[in-house]
């Protein structure tokens, strides 16, 4: 197998997609969640969330294709090729968003796959292998703090226990919150794929850095996928009256956490941690009162490395930290790991592949790094992935601001159909041979 193929030279011929179209998309999804402080909100499993898989489901049942939603909330389409028996080629990526979010994080893959799909049906292409649309539920971690959770369920990372194991800031279970949205969670293995579903699956995303914009390139080929690890740490201390209690009286939780948000960032400033990224993004004070001593505070850390080592051993050091300090302040402490994701590097030979169609494209491009973690690198953990990135502006995401242009993303399909005519016979060259199919 010629893991950077050159039967690709040739420039392949495929019709283009549509930047109005795509915007379209983009701003009809845009209209399900809006916030009145600027900026989507569409949390995992509210009913945002499943309004827009049912909008798209319909662009997708518009296009003839069979359309269901399985019992996690994912919902795929499925278009069929000339040999039912093999796996299908999927494409696709997530419609939630973080509170005050931005408009085109996970949506750009989401619409790339149905503008994708309605070139595919224009031009009545005849695929061999089936071809299979998805949007996952639930990528984002910012209501249950666990990421990738359509995903993750679909790949068997997480099981029946998680259910009831995770749950969002306000107690409610998962599996509590994806009934009230009308699934049934108890069906899980129903969602399942195994390498007899799926041979390979292709993310189009917005960069959500600055690289792409600053070099002026058009494309960027991921190689890895950074890994996170976040940790809920609760600070208890005495609330009191912030008038009569006098300063050498108090244990302040709040300044406790003060201390450990300037500790975390310290850290990152240490060698031995260079490139990781870490965030103290949600602090919860009680009782959160202009004239009370805060008297607990629940905090998040969220950090990230390309390197499983360095993001596993920052996360210790965060509680040792934490623990020191709240020894030194009288403060009681309590840490749990909330969810935790390795680092992951994608297949070469997809991202060879995806290359040689941006060539054949006449696009620019670069391999790259993601910063920020996706569905695809959890699908890599059942079977071959690639994502392709698309420049964001300012570098710029999970705020109201994040932006794409509809021409970069149209290029972004074109880079997604170009290689899924070349997967489609690269694969059957593969599966012909005994068997066999390409490594990692
Ligand atoms: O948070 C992330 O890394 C991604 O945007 N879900
Ligand atoms: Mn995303
Ligand atoms: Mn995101």
């Amino acid at each position: 197998m010629s893991a950077g193929g050159t039967d690709v030279d040739e420039p392949i011929e495929v019709p283009r997609a549509d930047p109005s179209r795509i915007s379209e998309m983009i701003d009809a999804v845009a209209e399900i969640g809006g916030d009145p402080v600027g900026g989507i909100s569409r949390l995992a499993y509210t009913p945002e969330e499943r309004k827009t898989h049912s909008l798209v489901s319909g662009w997708l049942r518009d296009l003839g294709l069979e359309v269901w939603e399985d019992p996690v909330g994912n919902t795929l389409a499925k278009r069929a090729g000339a040999d039912p028996s093999l796996p299908a080629i999927a494409f696709g990526s997530h419609l939630d968003s973080v509170p005050h979010g931005g408009r085109f994080d996970g949506i750009a893959g989401v619409v790339g796959m149905a503008e994708l799909m309605r070139l595919l049906a224009e031009a009545e292409a005849e695929t061999i292998h089936p071809i299979l649309g998805v949007a996952f539920a639930s990528e984002e971690g910012a209501r249950f703090g666990e990421p990738c959770i359509g995903s993750k369920f679909v790949a068997g990372s997480l099981k029946e226990a998680d259910l009831t194991r995770i749950r969002d800031a306000g107690g409610m279970a998962l599996g509590e919150a994806m009934a009230s949205a009308g699934l049934s969670p108890i069906r899980l293995a129903e969602a399942r794929w195994t390498t007899r579903d799926v041979a390979l699956f292709l993310e189009l995303h917005v960069e959500q850095g600055g690289i792409l914009e600053a070099e002026g390139r058009q494309i960027g080929l991921v190689d890895v996928v950074s890994g996170s690890t976040r940790i809920r740490l609760v600070l208890r201390g005495r609330a009191n009256h912030s008038g009569a209690t006098p300063m050498s009286a108090r244990t302040d939780a709040f300044v406790g956490a003060a201390e450990l948000a300037v500790a975390v960032e310290k850290l990152t400033s240490d060698p031995s941690f260079r490139g990781l990224r870490a965030t103290v993004g949600r602090v919860d004070i009680w009782p959160n009162s202009m004239t009370t001593i805060p008297g607990r505070v629940t905090m998040t850390v969220d950090i990230r490395d390309t390197d499983s080592d360095r993001q596993r051993g920052a996360a210790a050091q965060v509680v040792e930290r934490a623990r020191w300090i709240c020894e030194r302040r009288g403060l009681a402490l309590a840490s749990a790991v909330i969810a935790d994701t390795s680092p992951t590097v994608l297949a070469m030979w997809v991202r060879e592949r995806l290359k040689q169609a941006c060539e054949s494209l006449r696009l620019t491009y670069r391999f790259m790094t993601s910063g920020a973690s996706h569905d695809s690198q959890v699908v890599s953990r059942l079977v071959p992935a690639g994502m392709v990135f698309v420049p964001s502006k300012g570098g710029l995401s999970h705020v109201p601001d994040e932006w794409s242009s509809a021409t970069d993303i149209a290029r972004g399909v074109d880079v997604l159909f170009a290689s899924l005519l070349d997967f489609d016979r690269f694969l059957l060259e593969v599966e012909s041979r005994s068997d066999a199919r390409p490594a990692g």
